[in-house]
């Protein structure tokens, strides 16, 4: 019996606060907030949590650098090419239809492609997901969707601060009331002020205020909440930006303008967004349009879509349009003429320095004042996965591309992240358990040996033994 006791009491008393301390990670996404923003503005808040966790000297998305693909790979671990979500815009090439980035936000069809974001697999393993206003929330994803799932309204207000912050507190309250493991969290700025004003506006510095004073309210906003010990926060983005070169001081890239080109010979295209495009040409007219634009400007890259560079990942999708085209940082791709006025943009090849994100991360999880290099935004799901303590699905990151920001950098073995977790979580459980139990055990013997030392003084009195030690 005075074992059995033991043991109740030592599995009491260790089984509930582990429980309890379950890591929580919030995923959260300043959208278009590029890799240097921090440079030119004063920064507080961003600075005291690269000194109480990790900053990466920036991150590479994956290419096409645009909202809805680079946000889903960041769900998913996935390059664009394998995740399928290949365009902000819906399209079907038999209809001609295309459908605006909101609206797209909303079709099913679009993003339940297969691949399982982190919210999905989180819940299928026992954990509580959430999502607020990150791309591909809206949706359900073979019948499945987050426990907890908003997307914002049509002429959502991304700028206004008070907004952020009752976001925030949101949030913070999932976290708190309904327990729940992982949310992903989505804000529209700085990338609106950015193509609005171009990167390098007092437009944009004012914003990345903002958007630091933000990160001060969210760090504020877990301590309130009383979170500080179990949530872990990772703060990236989809993208950069980049200037784009006035009207009338440089040739432009004008499609229709080209010798030789025309758009009688495309049955379908996607062009006006930004620096990238990708044309269907009519049967038997592919060899004719290729031929057509190939070195027609010396700023504009044109590829069979297998010829693709291997590194861009964008090939191998039958989604992927048969020729695709991109510009040098810039410059835009324009159909018949100028339509767009952006002073910023982004969805460049990932390998301009302007179209890396930051990357920031704080809580238990991570490492303090801890700088490390940089590594490509698949990496961030493996490592999402690992702090959840779930087992990822196929993804084409690695966890040892940011093991060394982590506490605990785990067993350096050809374990999978999750199995590693579980490993570590194991025999953490398993040596408290063991440390408990010696110390109740060494408790009840010292108890016990007073108490017979007390019996054998008061040795007139005869109570039995049970009863002594049922305390
Ligand atoms: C921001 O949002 C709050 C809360 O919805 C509202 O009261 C306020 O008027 C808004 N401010 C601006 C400048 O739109
Ligand atoms: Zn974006």
């Amino acid at each position: 019996m005075l074992w059995s006791l033991c043991l109740l009491l030592a599995a009491g008393a260790l089984g509930a606060p582990l429980s309890k301390a379950r890591p929580k990670l919030l995923l959260i996404s300043f959208d278009g907030f590029r890799w240097d923003y921090d440079r030119d503005v004063d920064t507080p808040n961003l600075d005291q949590m690269a000194r109480d966790g990790v900053k990466a000297a920036y991150v590479t998305p994956p290419y096409i650098t645009i909202t809805s693909p680079a946000h889903f790979t960041l769900l998913t671990g996935r390059y664009v090419e394998n995740h399928g979500v290949v365009h902000n815009m819906w399209f079907n090439t038999a209809t001609g239809q295309k459908k605006p980035y909101y609206q797209t936000l909303h079709e099913g069809e679009w993003w339940d492609t297969g691949t399982l974001p982190i919210w999905i697999t989180a819940q299928r393993q026992g954990l509580k997901a959430g999502s607020l206003h990150f791309p591909g929330t809206a949706v359900s994803y073979q019948g499945e969707v987050p426990f907890r799932q908003e997307q914002e309204p049509p002429l959502h207000n991304y700028q206004n601060e008070t907004i952020w912050q009752q976001k925030t507190d949101k949030v913070m309250g999932w976290f708190r009331h309904d327990d729940l493991d992982f949310v992903s969290l989505y804000f529209g700025e700085p990338d609106s002020t950015g193509h609005l004003y171009g990167p390098d506006s007092p437009q944009r510095r004012q914003m990345v205020a903002q958007v630091d004073r933000a990160v001060g309210y969210i760090r504020q906003s877990a301590r309130r909440h009383g979170l500080s010990d179990l949530l872990n926060i990772i703060i990236t983005a989809d993208h950069g930006m980049s200037t784009v070169h006035r009207r009338g001081t440089v040739e432009e890239i004008i499609l229709a303008k080209i010798p030789g080109f025309s758009f009688q010979d495309v049955s379908f295209h996607l062009v006006d967004y930004g620096p990238a495009g990708m044309l269907l040409p009519k049967p038997g007219k592919l060899e004719t349009v290729y031929a057509a634009l190939k070195g027609a400007h010396p700023h504009l890259h044109v590829y069979r879509k297998e010829e693709l560079p291997q590194r861009l990942r964008f090939s191998n999708h039958p989604r992927i349009l048969p020729i695709v085209l991109f510009a040098d940082p810039g410059y835009l791709i324009n159909g018949y003429f100028p339509v767009q006025i952006n002073r910023g943009e982004h969805g460049f090849d990932n390998q301009e320095m302007d179209m890396k994100p930051f990357f920031r991360a704080v809580g238990p999880a991570f490492r303090q004042n801890l700088e490390v290099g940089p590594f490509e935004t698949v990496n961030i799901y493996p490592l999402m996965c690992h702090i959840l303590g779930i087992q990822p699905e196929v993804n084409d990151g690695h966890l040892d591309a940011t093991r060394d920001m982590l506490v605990s950098r785990g067993a350096r073995a050809s374990l999978s992240s999750g199995e590693t977790v579980n490993y570590q979580h194991n025999a953490f459980v398993g040596l408290s358990a063991v440390a408990g139990f010696l110390l109740v055990v060494f408790v009840v013997l010292v108890l016990q040996k007073i108490l017979l030392k007390k019996k054998r003084r008061e040795s007139s009195r005869n109570v039995p033994e049970d009863k002594q030690t049922g305390f």
